[in-house]
């Protein structure tokens, strides 16, 4: 077993993360920052002392660690995330890097960052979701050390979610010679593609900060993914001083290999500046070739075949770990969507961090990616002072540029729900005109649109500005179809369909808003909606039914921070109870916020994955007290039919009426009233009269003991990588226990971190940063984290009265 010393690492990953390439060297400014709250205007010093501040490491999310505030603002996740937050760090400034030119890139500061280098003002940002970068060559000291300060503000941010608070996605400090690629300075397009060539369009930003004109080569290398060089081109420019040229060239690339959902084969694109046999730069692009199409009345298209969109709305948040970007958190959320049959993200309501389009590129997940949601006070934006122009036209330049390479990326949005845009109040169209021209200039080669949600104001005809429908709810678009039957259209929010893990009312609600007054929880037979929205059946039986609809995207994947639809503040006041009676997250995610399963998600599995076997009953079979009392038995299936056995006797076999005008009807099969007895419910289903599978659920005695399951036993030691390790309770018979509600605590030995706890309880005060945790019905997760040592890591969980377990998690 190696160990590495734990300082020397940090500091190499400070100090010598290169990315590999000769000339451009790219630091992520990771480990050793100070962070406090408050107001600290004289930390913009060098030689303020922090000492009494907080070590961090980015990314960071102050507000995360709580405590909640129980009496709190529920749809922003009642968090202590309003505040102001100052963050330094010393940087130490390599001699050679005298001469370069050095550059600080943000993913995204959670809000109104304002960046300080060696005590002067370098920039300011707003928009607390976009990457923006900042040249501070004139501001750093080569050869010693340099102090870093950033202000963050979140007093003036408002949100309809938990935005998360400070620096939440990373830092990069960028050196490279004066004559240098810019930042996200290439842009490669596919203009034409045959089966037997495909034609790459390469376009390079070079800049030349330096005070002499540059004659130059560029050469241009197309490498496939398994690294072999398939195509090359040299060309030169002249680049005056002090200023940036777009290079141009074609290059031909024959018998291209297409990015596809099913094989999402990527290229690499090698820039290498030279001046004579000097190398200046070497900058990498990825990329893939292929082709987007949206047909009138045939949907939406791959490489020229109609790919029907299962897709989910995906908010910013991972659960317990807050708004912190992590690479292997974000990675499994789109395992777990993937496995339910998801090819279709959107990235509702905002800019992600750039990781989640290199995640999609590589795993053939297309992206609908969508800039700002409705301004009217939510957003960094202040209509009555901030210029419309000026701030659409920097953010949506930043927002394009930084993502316009990636194939995954299938269209932009401008944004969700805009009242006046939609409305055309105060002049909205020009506005929507404004946002679409910005980014119509940035990137032409893919379809706009923007996301509507009241139907009346497709009578204004604003889809004329943009390429496709996007309606959320109600089958709303009908009217912007009739009036517009060339465009195809996107369900860009389908469902909105509430539940609870675990949790079952047996009086099946009377109307989908019919919610518990009293448990505040929603019960699980996904039957539950707010009055805008529907369930999953009635989305899948109108895409049917319009064949010209392109797909959809549920609301939401992922349960949230914040929104807790029906729970929030006002049903509260409504409903006589106090703001403390609000619930701090969503309802809404077909998986709950630590990434367990619903019910819904093997609805949605059964049928957005037809060829795969789903048997799933619910509820669970633990009702003591309600023996001989009707209970109500539904199972989502991929088969057509399925028979129902209590205790070994059958209870009939029903079968999906797929002609049915009452959606549940045709994608679920129902049992309104099953007589309760404990011991063994099994649903044995059919396909075309053959068997195709069966579950069974037994009645479980009391909890006996943990089970731990990782969902990877084996983590790298780069000090971020993460395995989601699944808490649940047994009998002791090994069956599961769906209403233990224990309290778990966690022993852990060896180098790893615990980075977050949870169990999906849309109610629980419990901190999402501790070494315990409640399980709730049944279940919970454990967030474990690499660090800088390789090793074994030893898991134990106990809790009184229950036997322990242990697991071990190796760490390489
Ligand atoms: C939509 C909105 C989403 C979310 C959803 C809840 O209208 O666009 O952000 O609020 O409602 O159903």
């Amino acid at each position: 077993m190696k160990s590495i010393n734990l300082l020397l690492f940090s500091f190499l990953c400070i100090s010598a993360y290169l990315n590999g390439q000769e000339n451009r060297e790219v630091t992520i400014l990771k480990d050793h920052w100070k962070f406090t709250k408050g107001t600290h205007n004289g930390a913009i010093q060098p030689d303020f002392n922090d000492s009494d501040w907080q070590s961090i490491s980015l990314p960071h999310d102050w507000a995360i660690s709580g405590p909640f505030i129980k009496g709190g603002d529920g749809p922003t996740g009642k968090l202590p995330w309003k505040d102001e937050g100052w963050y330094r760090n010393k940087i130490h400034v390599p001699q050679h890097y005298k001469g370069k030119q050095v550059y600080l890139l943000f993913d995204g500061i959670m809000a109104f960052p304002k960046v300080y280098f060696n005590g002067a003002f370098v920039g300011e940002w707003d928009y607390g979701y976009n990457s923006f970068y900042l040249d501070i060559t004139d501001f750093i000291i080569p050869g010693s050390e340099n102090t870093l300060t950033i202000q963050v503000d979140t007093r003036k941010h408002d949100s309809r979610w938990y935005p998360g608070a400070g620096i939440y996605r990373k830092i990069s400090m960028i050196a490279v010679n004066p004559v240098h690629v810019d930042i996200w300075g290439t842009y490669v397009t596919t203009p034409i593609i045959k089966p037997s060539y495909a034609d790459v369009r390469i376009m390079t930003q070079v800049r030349n900060a330096s005070g002499a004109e540059e004659k130059i080569q560029i050469q241009q290398t197309i490498f496939n993914q398994e690294g072999k060089l398939v195509a090359t081109k040299e060309s030169t420019a002249l680049v005056r001083a002090s200023s940036a040229k777009e290079v141009e060239v074609t290059i031909p690339l024959t018998s291209p290999r297409k990015w596809d959902i099913s094989d999402p084969h990527l290229y690499t694109l090698t820039t290498t500046i030279k001046k004579g046999k000097e190398i200046l730069d070497v900058y990498n692009t990825t990329f893939g070739v292929r082709s987007i199409a949206f047909t009138a009345d045939d949907g939406f298209h791959l490489n020229g075949r109609r790919v029907q969109l299962k897709g989910v709305n995906l908010h910013h948040d991972h659960g317990p770990l807050g708004a912190v970007f992590n690479k292997r958190a974000m990675e499994r959320q789109l395992e777990i969507m993937k496995s339910m049959g998801v090819n279709a993200i959107r990235t509702s309501h905002n800019t992600p961090a750039p990781e989640v389009m290199e995640l999609c590129d590589r795993m053939g997940i297309l992206v609908f990616s969508e800039v700002f949601d409705k301004y009217d006070g939510k957003m960094d934006f202040d209509p009555e002072i901030t210029n419309f122009d000026e701030f659409s036209q920097r953010n949506i330049k930043n927002y394009i540029l930084r993502d316009r390479n990636h194939p995954s990326i299938f269209i932009w949005s401008v944004g969700n729900e805009i009242g006046d845009v939609s409305w055309n109040i105060d002049n909205g169209f020009h506005r929507l005109h404004t946002m679409l021209n910005y980014v119509n200039k940035y990137d032409p080669t893919r379809p706009t649109t923007l996301v509507c949600d009241s139907e009346a104001s497709a009578a204004l005809r604003h889809f004329d500005y943009y390429d496709v429908h996007n309606w959320n709810y109600g089958r709303r678009y009908t009217l912007a179809r009739k009036l517009e039957p060339n465009k195809s259209v996107i369900i860009s929010e389908s469902s909105s369909t509430v539940s609870t893990r675990g949790y079952y009312d047996l009086n099946l609600p009377k109307t989908k808003t019919d919610f518990s007054k009293t448990t505040l929880q929603v019960s699980s037979y996904d039957l539950n909606a707010p009055a805008w929205a529907e369930m999953p059946d009635d989305d899948f039986m109108w895409q049917e039914e319009d064949s010209y609809v392109a797909g959809e995207f549920v609301w939401t994947g992922f349960d949230y921070l914040g929104e807790p639809t029906p729970y929030h503040n006002d049903w509260a006041k409504e409903n006589g109870l106090t703001d403390a009676h609000a619930s701090y997250s969503s309802y809404f995610g077909i998986v709950d916020l630590v990434g367990i399963p619903k019910d819904r998600y093997y609805l949605y599995k059964s049928y957005w994955n037809p060829d795969q076997t789903t048997v799933h009953i619910l509820p669970h079979w633990n009702w003591e007290g309600k023996e001989g009392t009707s209970i109500p038995v539904f199972v989502y299936t991929n088969g057509d039919c399925v028979e129902l056995f209590l205790n070994g006797k059958s209870l009939g076999k029903r079968c999906k009426n797929p002609t049915s005008t009452i959606a549940t009807q045709r994608y679920r099969i129902l049992w309104d009233s099953v007589e309760y007895a404990p011991g063994e419910l099994k649903a044995v289903a059919y396909k075309e009269g053959s068997v195709i599978g069966e579950q069974v659920l037994k009645t479980a005695g009391e909890a006996y003991q943990l089970r731990l399951s990782p969902d990877r036993k084996v983590i790298k030691s780069d000090g971020e990588d993460l395995t989601y390790i699944l808490i649940e309770a047994f009998d002791k018979n090994g069956n599961p226990q769906p209403l233990a509600d224990h309290q778990v605590q966690f022993e852990i030995k060896g180098e790893a971190v615990i980075k977050g706890v949870g169990n999906g309880n849309p109610r629980s005060y419990e901190p999402f940063q501790a070494s315990t945790v409640r399980l709730f019905y049944g279940k919970a997760m454990l967030i474990l984290g690499s660090q800088y040592s390789e090793g074994k890591v030893t898991v134990k969980a106990s809790s009184e009265g229950l036997k322990s377990a242990t697991t071990i998690i190796t760490i390489e």
